[in-house]
Parts: C-alpha cells; sequence; structure tokens
C-alpha cells in the first residue's frame, strides 16, 4: 500500500458447515499476517455477521492449533441477505446496506468468504455491488462448479464409508437389506464415491431416476443367486422416475408431502415388492461434523494460502478453484447459481455399472 497503511480483509463461513474449513480459515490468515502483513477482521456467523456488525480483529495467535478441528471457528448460519427485505427500524437500511456500510466501517479491502453454492452466489451479487471478494469453495455435496473438488468431501466420504461398512457386518449377519441414505444435496457424489468404497449393491442418485420395480428385482435376483443381504446406498436427493418428470413446483410438493426421507420410502416401496423387511439408516450430521480428513485439512491450506495471494495481487470477484490438479481464480458470476452434477458419463458411474452394481434403472 502506498500510505503504509496494512491492508485489512474481512473473513466468513457460511452455509452448512464442513471439515476442513478451520483448516482454510488457517490458510488465508496465516499466509496474509505473515507473508503479507495484513490484518484480519473475523466476522461471525456468516452473512448475519456482516450484517449485524458482528466482527472482531483475529491476530495470528487465534489459528493455533485449529487445523485437525471440525466444525468453524467463526460460526455459520444460511442467511442470504439478497432475499432479505427486512428494513432495520433504527437505521432504515436493508440487509444489503447495512452489509455496504459495515464493510465500509470496517475499512475492508476485501472479504473472503468461504463456502458453498449458495455463499458463492451471493458473493457474486455482493461483487456486483462494488465489494471486493474472493471465494473459497466447501461442501461435503462437492456439487460447486468450476471446481473439481471442494474440501470437506473427503472427509463426508471417509465416514459415509465407514458407516457403510459397519452395516455391512450386521446386514450379513442377519441377512437383510440395509437401506443407508446419505447426504449430498441435489447431488450424488457422496452416495456414489461413499457406495462405490462401501461396496454398495445398489447406488441411488439424483442424476439417475430409479425405478423401484427394477431394484427390487435386483435384490431378489441377488437373493436367488444366494447373497442373502444387500446394501442400498440412496442419496438424499434421488427420485423416481415419475418424480423426474415433475416440474420443481410439484416436485417439492410432492417431496413435502413425503413421510419421512427418502430412505424410508425406498424401504417402504422395496418392501410391498419385494416382500423383505429393509432397515434404514439415515446418516445425517455425522457426515459432516468431527475431525477433517488429511486430504480435506491439505486442500483446504492450499486454496486458503492461494485466496491470500489473491488479496494480495487484487484479484476479486473470484473464487480459488481446483482444476486438474491445478489451484487457480475462476470467476465468481461463472459459479453463481449453479449445480454441479455427477455427469451421466462419469467413469465412477461406468465403473459401478462394469461391476453389475445396481443404480436404479436398466440403461
Ligand atoms: O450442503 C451440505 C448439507 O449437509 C447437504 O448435504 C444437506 O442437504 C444440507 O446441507 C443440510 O442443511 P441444513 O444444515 O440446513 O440442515
Amino acid at each position: 500500500m502506498s500510505d503504509g497503511r496494512k491492508k485489512v480483509f474481512g473473513i466468513l463461513t457460511s452455509g452448512g458447515d464442513a471439515p476442513g474449513l478451520n483448516a482454510a480459515i488457517r490458510g488465508v490468515a496465516r499466509t496474509a499476517i505473515d507473508c503479507f502483513g495484513m490484518r484480519v477482521i473475523g466476522i461471525r456467523d456468516g452473512y448475519r455477521g456482516l450484517i449485524d456488525g458482528n466482527a472482531s480483529e483475529l491476530f495470528d495467535a487465534d489459528f493455533s492449533g485449529i487445523i485437525s478441528r471440525g466444525g468453524t471457528i467463526l460460526g455459520t448460519s444460511r442467511e442470504k441477505p439478497f432475499k432479505n427485505k427486512t428494513i432495520d427500524i433504527e437505521t432504515g437500511k436493508t440487509a444489503v446496506e447495512k452489509i455496504k456500510a459495515n464493510y465500509r466501517k470496517w475499512g475492508l479491502d476485501a472479504l473472503v468468504v468461504l463456502g458453498g453454492n449458495g455463499t458463492m452466489t451471493t458473493a457474486n451479487l455482493l461483487a456486483e455491488e462494488g465489494l471486493n471478494i474472493i471465494g473459497v469453495p466447501k461442501t461435503i455435496d462437492n456439487d460447486i462448479a468450476e471446481t473439481d473438488i471442494s474440501f470437506g468431501f473427503h472427509s463426508a466420504m471417509s465416514v459415509a464409508t465407514e458407516a457403510i461398512d459397519r452395516i455391512h457386518t450386521t446386514a450379513h449377519s442377519h441377512n437383510r437389506m440395509m437401506i443407508v441414505e446419505v447426504m449430498g444435496h441435489k447431488a450424488g457424489w457422496l452416495a456414489l464415491y461413499a457406495g462405490i468404497a462401501g461396496g454398495g449393491d445398489v447406488i441411488l442418485i439424483p442424476e439417475i431416476p430409479y425405478n423401484a420395480e427394477y431394484v427390487a428385482e435386483y435384490i431378489l435376483k441377488r437373493k436367488k443367486a444366494g447373497k442373502q443381504f444387500s446394501i442400498v446406498v440412496v442419496a438424499e436427493g434421488a427420485m423416481t422416475e415419475e418424480e423426474a418428470k415433475l416440474d420443481k413446483k410439484e416436485f417439492k410438493k410432492r417431496r413435502k408431502e413425503m413421510a419421512g426421507s427418502i430412505g424410508y420410502r425406498l424401504a417402504s416401496e422395496l418392501s410391498t415388492i419385494t416382500g423383505l423387511e429393509p432397515r434404514v439408516t439415515v446418516l445425517g450430521y455425522i457426515q459432516r461434523g468431527g475431525t477433517p480428513a488429511p486430504y480435506d485439512r491439505t486442500l483446504a491450506t492450499e486454496l486458503g494460502s492461494f485466496a491470500a495471494n489473491m488479496l494480495a495481487t487484487e484479484r476479486y470477484g473470484e473464487m480459488v478453484a481446483i482444476q486438474g490438479g491445478r489451484i487457480l481464480g475462476v470467476p465468481l458470476h461463472k459459479v453463481a447459481g449453479k449445480t454441479k452434477k455427477v455427469p451421466l458419463e462419469h467413469p465412477m458411474i461406468q465403473a459401478a455399472r462394469d461391476l453389475c452394481t445396481c443404480m436404479g434403472n436398466s440403461f
């Protein structure tokens, strides 16, 4: 800086937490403080803290001992400032106006936001409002566009795989059909990878709508062949062939009417057709909580440190990404509003089919 003033940046984590967030925060902050002499303002609870002005300066020591810790030391929320139409009674300002006022009040040169799809969509809108923004991708769902992988995914895959392994042994002992419901929002990455790693017999993902008759037939065939148990891994966003034909509104309505989550509905469908009694395990938040896997810690550190270098060179309006093993910046507008789904020609789908894993339909 020509005036000798230290550069100041704000940092926040937004959306569902993911293992590796603390490693990424540390990666950004340590590089920015130690290599570039910057100051860091830690903003609490995602965009909510940015609206409410809930933040404080953080120092080198605040980032000690956090690389192995799950969750986020900054807290998070699913606050969407551009959808929040509330006008503050005291200031008469909207959420976005309050954000801009706080950004100026704190003297920020830039804002680093760590988050998933929704977070990047908001980040892009803030960039359009004139704020200097750098995005860092995190999610257990691995569904952020323009990056091959996001941190959090490997940790969640390990947890889900271990759970499937454990379910495998009890399924074997009891000759049971076991249904394991895995997170992933509208994408099937987590179910596909954990399903394959855990040796799932049936893997159902949103990208391949399933036919319950076909799945049931596959399970009965296994039985006839002497395989008395079956492991069915289902993504939370999986849908039937019939549901796939519905428009967005009708689909949402149908889902709201559904008693319990997809795992339970699938159990009821398969039980009616096969006469078997499946057991359901919904893995839920254990996939997001706890210690980050070493891969996520290293990826988060690399992405975080790259973000700090972008701060130093004033490369704004971009999200750090990894493509073909290379770390780079991609324009936020290319990420905003998109969901990276599993392509139908993905080699992992092909591998699953080659192994005669049932993917929910016959083609
Ligand atoms: O995006 C991560 C994720 O865990 C998804 O897999 C899941 O659909 C969603 O968040 C759950 O959201 P919430 O924390 O708001 O219940």
